[in-house]
């Protein structure tokens, strides 16, 4: 199942809030459609927002309606702000945006539709390397499985949150491919439960064993010797290795040290911001208080209530045993090692 499909010089987006009981596409004529698809979360995951907002980018550009290049430029640079401010943790979506503009800026002399044709290749380029890195992060991830392994994550880093295949998921997806005994326990992750509808659905769909638990339920699954390792994705790497995810990966991370499990997280060069040198740096998106207060549309807590609610955390490096990326695994010391994958990727 495809979480972005580019068909016909159409959009569509697979509207994730109705999975797993209804599959259904969103039509994306302008770009306002995908920026609130991004914001509602019907696509969702650091790596396809990115892809998601590229595509949204180029649908906008189809909405200037002018011949003048310099005019076209001022109107897409307002629309790419729209697009990128859409949600602020996952650095993917502002990388994708100013990898797009400036494929333009350095394009030289153009019309405004050989700039709208630029875009359109940058965006496929976008997704196609996306699949690609997800892959690359299969083969190295599935190395540090053993041939029989139990497997935790938590929230959705599957096909859906990527242009397909998938971090996490995509390590685990490696594993079973290469014949490994792999199951998967899968947090349900609240408050909007990526984990019980989208993560299990990908690995029933593929054939994976998995087991559903409630987020509460870790601590008592690794206590019992039922789990060898935790791999989740990432919203946005520092340079030092803290790590943004969904809202309940720090607290997995504490309990895997705790219990001497190894924690890895799978992330693409483009997840890893190296502006921003440790994770209090990193901009935590705060949801609206109804997703906790109510579930499915039911109220279950009572009125007047507060409630607070942090999309993402920050893992410290400390916690990290490696970090998988389509360039290889990396180890601690983070800042330095993180710093000569990024040099390396430079000399290629
Ligand atoms: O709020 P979401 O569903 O966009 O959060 C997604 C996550 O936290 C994922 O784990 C992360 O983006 C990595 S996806 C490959």
């Amino acid at each position: 199942m495809d979480a972005i499909i580019w068909e016909g010089n159409r959009l569509r987006l697979l509207d994730q809030t109705k999975l797993p009981g209804t599959i259904e596409y969103i039509e994306c004529n302008d770009y306002y459609t995908v920026a609130e698809a991004i914001k509602r979360l019907s696509v969702r995951g650091a790596p396809a927002i990115g892809a998601a907002a590229a595509y949204g980018l180029v649908v906008g550009a189809g909405q200037i309606q002018t011949e003048d290049p310099k005019v076209f430029l001022e109107k897409l640079e307002s629309i790419a702000g729209e697009l990128g401010a859409t949600r602020p943790t996952a650095v993917n979506l502002r990388w994708a945006l100013d990898r797009m503009m400036l494929r333009l800026s350095s394009a030289g002399e153009k019309s405004v539709q050989e700039l709208r044709d630029i875009l359109l290749e940058e965006a496929h380029a976008i997704y196609n390397e996306d699949v690609e890195s997800n892959r690359r992060m299969g083969e190295y991830g599935q190395q540090l499985f053993p041939d029989e392994v139990r497997v935790l994550t938590h929230c959705n880093a599957g096909a859906l949150a990527t242009a397909g295949y998938g971090t996490a998921l995509g390590v685990i997806r490696a594993a079973h491919e290469r014949g490994k005994k792999v199951s998967v326990y899968a947090d349900e992750t609240r408050p909007l439960l990526q984990g019980a509808r989208l993560t299990s659905w990908e690995m029933v769909q593929e054939g994976i064993p998995v087991t559903l638990i409630t987020d509460n339920m870790a601590g008592y699954l690794m206590s019992q010797k039922m789990v060898d390792c935790v791999i989740v994705g990432a919203d946005r790497i520092t340079a030092n290795g803290d790590v943004a995810n969904k809202i309940g990966t720090y607290g997995v991370a504490v309990l895997a040290k705790y219990h001497q499990i190894p924690f890895y997280v799978a992330a693409p060069l483009s997840t890893i911001d190296m502006n921003l040198s440790s994770g209090e740096q990193i901009p935590i998106e705060e949801r609206d208080a109804r997703e906790v207060t109510h579930h499915a549309g039911q109220v279950v807590a009572p009125d007047g209530v507060k409630a607070w609610n942090p999309a993402f955390d920050v893992t410290p490096n400390g916690l990290v045993t490696a970090i998988i990326t389509e360039k290889g695994v990396v180890q601690p010391p983070y800042t330095e090692n993180l710093k000569k994958i990024f040099r390396d990727k430079k000399q290629e």
